[in-house]
């Protein structure tokens, strides 16, 4: 919480004797700067003290009496709230003066200090090129990730990839079909999905070629070696191209993070074994299953008819290996919404196994993403891969780079800017696809439109972008870097307050998007900040950034500085980059 949150709280409490923790939970932030800068309700005190809340905020007024050079400069009653003005200079110092003087740490706190949270994203399954729809657990949890290491945590990402099961039989047999005409056919990425496609087209009324496919998948299982060449060769090119791509959006998983389903493969006996000396595995129709009944929920399957395992027998084993090997204060999956069933199964089996950590598990869920028409041409949906009507997240970049680069070319100002509209087209294109992930809670759908990614005047990722290069642009103008204690006070105007009250709450909305797993309020707090900003900025009567007051032009200097600041460390977490001209 705000720091002068925690002042007034402190005023207060003694003088309805209350805690000043729990008070200043209750701070709110007066409709306007005229007002005051916080404000205690009395509402909740009125039970208590048989009093009309303006009544107790006009008693507890004229009890507090203010010290010369103090944080806060008065205290008045407005209607039920009791609000509290900064003295002048005060607000300006422990904003922009904090964010200045140590840029590398605004935002930043060691809240998490000490404790492990889990951050497993992205998760896709491979052997098939990424599909546009994986883009929401890959940026949701990359940007998760960074918020918390940002907030003192130690995380450790996690990338459980979809690298076992019947997929890859069906790639073999496609494969070997292919080999016989073309004994030396290379494999990367895309001719991999060529091979899926092939043998669901040929597999279609053709029951043979799916045992086949389920032959090569046992074969696999039992670790024979062709079956397994095959495997680490289709895995590791998925995974070559899936790298360049994670690169494209700012997102790097370390080597150790890539524990795929495989993985797991011989961890599996362990997990069966302790889930039987619990006494919780039943027959049932030939498979092994958790009976849930108790909990209203379908039996999680842990072993198939013919002895396969699956998708929750890997993720209870990989839970018991992340708890054993990271001691992990949380561990959070961020996973589409459609999974919540099997999350719920999962959590209560640990839970059943006698894991008193279950609970620390989480499923940070999200909704689905879809395009507006016109996007792709015809209707589009997220179709689905085996159709090949899939869309792959890396043509939606390319699309979106194009259309940033007709954009920077119709606005770009400066041979600077045009020197470099590739690279700003990469940047703003794939910013723009980035931060629609941002736009809503993560629960929410989220449709997509050109329109409304690429708006460099509404809420969006290029908007953000564009506002950071013109602030970037004024301090250029202004010459050197802002000095690092100019004269606070002389930023005090109402447009002036409203933008530093803004920057005040930016620790507020990290610690709120670690609270709730939801990455999203840092964007809307951005976005906030940029259209106060923005009013202030367009003002150009009473707000002249630069002017022949110089102290008024070094005070506003460093305020322009500590909202770039803050844009720029905004985008990042987020994982945007924050061009200096645009
Ligand atoms: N590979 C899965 C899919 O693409 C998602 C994996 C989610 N994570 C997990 N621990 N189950 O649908």
């Amino acid at each position: 919480m705000s720091w002068y949150k925690r002042l007034a709280a402190e005023i207060v409490a003694p003088l309805i004797d209350m805690d000043a923790g729990e008070l200043t939970a209750q701070m709110v932030r007066p409709p306007s700067p005229d007002m005051g800068d916080v404000g205690f309700p009395c509402f909740t005190l009125a039970q208590k003290l048989r009093r009309a809340p303006p009544k107790i905020a006009a008693e507890l007024a004229g009890k507090i009496t203010f010290a010369e050079g103090g944080v806060f400069e008065c205290a008045k009653a407005v209607g039920p709230y009791l609000n509290f003005t900064l003295s002048p200079g005060i607000l300006a110092e422990k904003t922009v003066g904090v964010a200045i003087g140590n840029p590398r740490h605004w935002g930043r706190s060691d809240d998490g200090a000490g404790k492990t949270v889990i951050v497993e994203y992205s998760s896709p399954n491979i052997a098939k090129p990424l599909g546009v729809h994986h883009i929401r657990s890959t940026m949701i949890g990359a940007a998760l990730a960074r918020i918390y290491r940002a907030r003192g945590w130690n995380v450790v990402e996690m990338n459980f990839l979809g690298d076992w099961g019947t997929t890859f039989g069906q790639l073999m047999v496609a494969y070997k079909r292919e080999e016989m005409k073309n004994p030396n056919q290379p494999v990367d990425v895309h001719s991999l999905l060529q091979l899926y496609l092939k043998f669901h087209e040929d597999a279609d009324g053709d029951e043979t070629l799916k045992d086949e496919a389920r032959e090569w998948f046992l074969r696999l299982e039992r670790g024979d070696a062709e079956a397994l060449r095959l495997w680490k060769v289709f895995r590791d090119e998925s995974l070559k191209e899936l790298i360049k791509l994670y690169e494209r959006m700012n997102v790097r998983f370390p080597e150790s993070a890539f524990k795929g389903e495989a993985f797991y493969n011989d961890r599996m006996d362990g997990t069966i074994r302790r889930l039987g000396e619990k006494g919780l595995l039943k027959e049932s129709q030939g498979a092994t299953v958790v009976d849930l009944e108790m909990y209203g929920m379908p039996p999680c399957i842990i072993k198939k008819k013919d002895g396969a395992t699956i998708y929750a027998t890997r993720d209870l084993a990989s839970a018991e290996y992340r708890h054993e090997t990271y001691r992990f204060d949380k561990s959070l999956y961020v996973v589409a919404n459609q999974q919540e069933l099997h999350f719920r199964q999962v959590f209560k089996t640990l839970e059943l196994m006698g894991y008193d950590w279950a609970k620390n598990c989480e499923h940070v869920k999200f909704g689905m993403l879809s395009f507006g028409p016109g996007v792709f041409g015809e209707e589009a949906a997220t179709g689905s891969t085996r159709k090949g009507r899939v869309i792959f997240l890396e043509d939606v970049l390319d699309r979106a780079v194009e259309q940033a680069r007709t954009l920077i070319k119709e606005n770009a100002r400066g041979d600077e800017v045009r020197a470099n509209a590739a690279k700003l087209a990469e940047h703003v294109g794939v910013g723009a696809v980035v931060f629609s992930e941002f736009l809503q809670r993560r629960t929410k759908d989220v449709v997509f439109t050109w329109d409304k990614a690429l708006n460099l005047h509404g809420d969006s990722g290029p908007y953000l972008q564009y506002t950071h290069a013109r602030l970037s642009s004024v301090l250029r103008k202004g010459g050197d870097r802002p000095p690092e204690t100019p004269n606070w006070k002389r930023l005090s105007t109402r447009l002036e307050k409203e933008v530093m009250l803004k920057l005040a709450e930016y620790g507020d909305a990290l610690a709120l998007a670690v609270k709730e797993n939801e990455p999203s309020l840092v964007a809307t707090h951005m976005l906030e900040l940029a259209a106060d900003f923005n009013r202030m900025f367009t003002d150009k009567e009473t707000h002249r950034l630069i002017s022949d007051d110089a102290e008024l032009t070094s005070a506003r200097l460093a305020l322009v500085e500590a909202v770039r600041l803050t844009i720029a460390t905004g985008l990042a977490l987020l994982g945007l980059s924050a061009p200096d001209a645009m």
